[in-house]
């Protein structure tokens, strides 16, 4: 599957500005629904969620993230990193920091760390729509299958886009409303159940980025659930 190019999507207004974005409140009520990061898959069905969920991502997970070239000496953050299904793909010769709303999910990724002896990852409680970290902190910033997830994607994206550096790269992977106008009419009847389940499938990726300083590569493919999305943050 190869990338395409985007150019974000612009407001009604032209503006391109991250400043801007923040104030784009109706669309974040667009994207802000129900609380799918409240379901039990998160706390109580951890085991299951662990048994079941590598066996569709793993592999797309350590190539995308092999595929960010992330150098020696960079600080890569990582939001709802949830047990940790990704942490193996990371270079030991990076440091990362992984962080996540459930404490249980932590919990899970705090055992991985400790067996595997991984000095280079560390995790912590935090909400990813209001990261603790100062702005233009990390070199590289991945979420996977975090955006459909928590309550306010807008507000995830722009917390991303604060915290990257200038020419840093932002992965984001996740599953998306299907551009197929049909496949995305049949899904979207699906979303009410699937937010009890613990995600939405209603999300346009272009409204998640629009406005936002990002230059966009795409891969998509009829074939699979998932969008990969390489964002590399512009110097304005
Ligand atoms: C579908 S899981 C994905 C976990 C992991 N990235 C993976 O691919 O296996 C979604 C994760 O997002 C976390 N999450 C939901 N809302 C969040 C928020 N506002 N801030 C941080 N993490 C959040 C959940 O606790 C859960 O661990």
């Amino acid at each position: 599957m190869p990338f395409v190019a985007k150019e974000p999507r612009q407001g009604r207004s032209g503006r391109t500005r991250l400043e801007v974005s923040r104030s784009a409140s109706s669309r974040q009520q667009k994207t802000s629904v129900a609380n799918p990061e409240r379901s039990r898959l998160y706390s109580t069905f951890i085991p299951a969620y662990d048994a079941v969920w590598p066996l569709f991502v793993r592999r797309r997970l350590r190539r995308s993230i092999q595929e960010l070239g992330i150098c020696p000496g960079s600080l890569v953050l990582e939001v709802g990193i949830g047990t940790g299904l990704s942490m193996p793909a990371y270079p030991q010769s990076a440091q990362v920091i992984g962080i996540d709303l459930s404490s249980e999910m932590l919990c899970q990724a705090k055992q991985k760390i400790r067996r595997e002896g991984w000095q280079h990852i560390s995790v912590q409680e935090m909400n990813a729509e209001s990261l603790k970290f100062a702005d233009q902190a990390f070199d590289f910033v991945t979420a996977f299958h975090v955006v459909s997830v928590v309550s306010d994607p807008r507000s995830m994206m722009l917390e991303i886009a604060r915290v990257l550096k200038p020419g840093g790269k932002a992965l984001v992977i996740n599953h998306f409303r299907s551009e197929i106008p049909w496949v995305a009419k049949v899904v979207d009847r699906a979303d009410p159940l699937t937010r009890h389940l613990g995600w939405r499938t209603n999300i346009n990726h272009e409204d998640v980025f629009a406005d936002l300083p990002f230059e966009l590569r795409v891969k998509s493919s009829p074939l699979s659930l998932f969008t990969i999305l390489q964002a590399t943050k512009k110097y304005i």
